[in-house]
């Protein structure tokens, strides 16, 4: 996702109505999020890209129930996505996806893909009684436990930009490690998800070769397969294991941790190990939130967002490992320097790298 306009903090009176004015806001576009989940889910958007349908024609085309299928083409069109004639009877009624939202709501290598962040925070709602129980007892909800749809949610949500920005534009910017991965350098991609971080780099740099590292088994069959699909598996490995047990052979030129460290429950092992697997001459890059420098109450969209994912999913997830540094989403510049520091680094720089919701962090 390349473009989004965050509001500033609106800081108006507070009043009982205002509230419910807000909660009436956000409770409808919660129901936006939940149909559109549905949506893509069940392959609605993908046939209405290719035309406009009626509700048999989509029940039909997607293997669902007439009604159903009726219900939610009604609710797309009230709520403003789809096109359609109101005058003709329901079951005659033609309804159309606009071109432009072909991009965010189907295409998944769009640039303003947006169907993966609502898969996400779908997904990682589906475990709220989990959630509320470790609330209550202080552990926490594995990324193992969120499931598939938070799983393929954050792949997909980080695919646009690790197959297009990284490679095009942040690596180069960086012009040792630009400089290494051109001439046929080894990368250590860790908490490499679903891989596409691996991948992006692989396809940027047709010389390099990438190993990618992350504890869930799922997310290393997914990678494995996306590599295979890209046709990259020949210079891209995956390997299941605990990033802080990685044999520290070093050799590696740049070692990255693409939105990774704030999840962990040990991020100084893991870091600790990151450093060894660069050895004298790699790189150490760690792209994480791009949170504010402190805590402002009240908090800008971004900050908002922050918060939001780490009560849904990252601070949970941090805690199902016990003893846990329990981060949480909204990881400071200062918190990643004080476990850079335990983790036996001896700086930590900000890249000059663009983005409104990362931070690019050079660790020496
Ligand atoms: C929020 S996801 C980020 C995935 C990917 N880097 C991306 O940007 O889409 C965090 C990842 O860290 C992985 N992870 C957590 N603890 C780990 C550990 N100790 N070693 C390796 N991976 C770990 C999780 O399995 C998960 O895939």
């Amino acid at each position: 996702m390349t473009t989004v306009e965050t509001a500033p903090v609106q800081t108006t009176e507070k009043s009982a109505e205002g509230l419910v004015e807000r909660l009436f806001g956000a409770m409808l576009a919660t129901m936006d999020v939940h149909a559109a989940y549905l949506g893509n889910r069940l392959g609605y958007y993908r046939i209405l890209a290719e035309q406009p349908v009626t509700s048999s024609e989509l029940a039909a085309c997607s293997g669902t129930a007439e009604r159903y299928a009726r219900e939610w083409l009604e609710q797309q069109a009230v709520t403003g996505i789809l096109d359609t004639d109101a005058d003709v009877d329901a079951f005659e009624r033609r309804y159309t996806l606009p071109a432009a939202y072909v991009g965010p709501l189907v295409d998944a290598v769009d640039a303003d893909h947006f169907a993966p962040f609502l898969q996400f925070v779908v997904g990682a709602v589906k475990q709220t009684e989990r959630l509320v129980e470790a609330f209550r007892t202080g552990g926490g909800v594995s990324w193992a436990e969120l499931g598939t749809d938070a799983r393929q949610g954050q792949g997909g949500a980080n695919r646009a930009l690790f197959l297009g920005p990284l490679g095009r534009e942040y690596l180069p910017s960086i012009p040792d490690v630009n400089a290494a991965l051109r001439a046929g350098g080894r990368v250590a991609d860790v908490g490499c998800g679903v891989g596409w971080s691996s991948i992006g780099i692989a396809l940027a740099y047709p010389d390099a070769t990438v190993d990618g590292y992350d504890v869930d088994v799922p997310s290393i069959e997914t990678a494995r397969q996306n590599a295979r699909e890209a046709g990259v598996d020949d210079r891209v490995r995956f390997h299941a294991v605990d990033a802080a047990t990685v044999n520290p052979s070093g050799g590696y030129d740049a070692v990255f941790a693409f939105e990774c460290i704030h999840d962990l429950s040990d991020p100084v092992a893991v870091l600790a190990a990151m450093r060894r697997l660069a050895g004298d001459r790699g790189t150490v890059i760690v792209m994480d939130e791009r949170v504010a420098e402190t805590f402002t109450a009240p908090g800008d969209e971004v900050e908002r967002m922050m918060y939001g994912y780490s009560l849904m999913c990252c601070l949970a997830d941090g805690m199902s490992h016990q003893p846990s540094a329990a981060t949480g989403t909204v990881m400071r510049p200062s918190t990643l320097r004080g476990y850079a520091a335990e983790a036996g680094f001896a700086d930590v720089e900000v890249l000059d790298i663009a983005n409104d919701f990362f931070r690019f962090y050079r660790l020496g």
